[in-house]
């Protein structure tokens, strides 16, 4: 598990990168859900992390791609392939994210 920060740390409709490799972009949304995503664009090499949170989809900052959260599956054009996801735990109001994505730990 990676530990990404605590949930006051992270408001709704705020985004934190987690470097690393892949890095990750967690998500809360202005709903209260908590959601994790590769944080670089299947696109070309943007941040997903500053984009911008929009519902359960984030709009990739440099051509516009949506992704939906849940999924990692793009939306429209021109993202054609899905970023991966990744489960997401709050344990005593921290937030933390597991290594491995969903794809792969089927
Ligand atoms: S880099 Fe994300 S849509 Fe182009």
């Amino acid at each position: 598990m990676i530990r990404a920060c605590t949930v006051d740390e992270l408001p709704p409709g705020e985004s934190v990168r987690l470097p690393g490799s892949p890095a990750i972009a967690v998500f809360h949304t202005e709903a209260g859900e908590l959601y994790a995503i590769d944080d670089t664009c299947t696109h070309q090499d943007a941040s997903l992390a500053d984009g911008w949170l929009e519902g359960c989809f984030v709009e990739c900052p440099l051509h516009a791609a949506l992704f939906d959260l849940r999924t990692g599956v793009p939306s429209c054009l021109p993202a054609k392939d899905p970023v991966r996801t990744y489960p997401v735990v709050v344990d005593e109001g921290v937030i933390y994210v597991e290594g491995t994505a969903r794809e792969d730990a089927a």
